[in-house]
């Protein structure tokens, strides 16, 4: 059992405060019963808890999908820079961090969890988990390159990558399926065949796809069918 505004503000509808102006407003029902009594002890996995008639699923971790904008580090401080939680509003107690890291240049789908063991299962390199990226470049992507890619392209430091797939949209627009994430990897396995990455953008994280209905810096937390496909 916990409190009805712990529970609400813990799954990230507002701060204490901002929690308990909407019990005491009357948008709060559990089991149906309307609520406003902010101390009312809640049971947060078998009541029914519903918000302007949406349901409160709780859990006990949060997982959040960002569409990451340029400028921001993935991090959760940067000395200089904005990071991603920086554009996260209401989870400050919350111990979330950035599952992997996009360059502070990139742009897409970002996670961003307090689950470790999550972060854990979908970073270690033995999991394979593809990634994909939209990306422009200059240059010229020759057909020879594609199997290069798939058996594994040299980077400037010897490193050998997994396979990959590249898939040539035109117009210098492209899109890379990889399995590792390696610093720069991207831009550092399209300058191993002479081409410059201009633009990045995750599209896809295993089976997490980028809502494209997110503006750059928007965010919301994973539905039900997402978290099911990844936890
Ligand atoms: N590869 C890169 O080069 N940069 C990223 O941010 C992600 C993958």
């Amino acid at each position: 059992m916990m409190r009805l505004d712990k529970m609400l503000s813990h799954v990230g509808y507002g701060s204490r405060k901002e929690v308990k102006a909407l019990i005491r407003k009357g948008y709060v029902l559990v089991n149906g019963e309307c609520v406003t009594d902010d101390d009312y002890k809640v049971d947060e996995i078998n009541d029914e808890v519903t918000i302007a008639n949406q349901e409160v699923s709780y859990q006990h971790n949060i997982y959040i999908m960002l569409n990451k904008p340029d400028g921001y580090i993935s991090a959760t401080w940067d000395f200089h820079d904005p990071t991603v939680l920086d554009l996260i509003d209401g989870y400050e107690k919350r111990n979330l961090f950035p599952v992997g890291r996009l360059d502070k240049d990139t742009e897409g789908l970002l996670l961003i969890t307090s689950d470790g063991d999550l972060a854990h299962r979908m970073l270690s390199p033995k999991s394979h988990v593809d990634k994909k990226y939209y990306l422009r470049y200059d240059g010229e992507f020759k057909e020879s390159y594609h199997s290069i890619f798939e058996s594994g392209v040299e980077l400037d430091d010897g490193y050998v990558c997994m396979p990959a797939k590249f898939i040539e949209l035109g117009n210098n627009e492209g899109e890379i399926i990889i399995k590792e994430g390696k610093f720069h990897q991207v831009k550092r396995m399209m300058e191993a065949v002479g081409c410059k990455v201009t633009y990045l953008k995750r599209i896809e994280f295993g089976a997490l796809k980028l809502d494209e209905g997110l503006k750059l810096g928007e965010y919301r937390v994973l539905t039900d069918e997402e978290l099911k496909l990844i936890l």
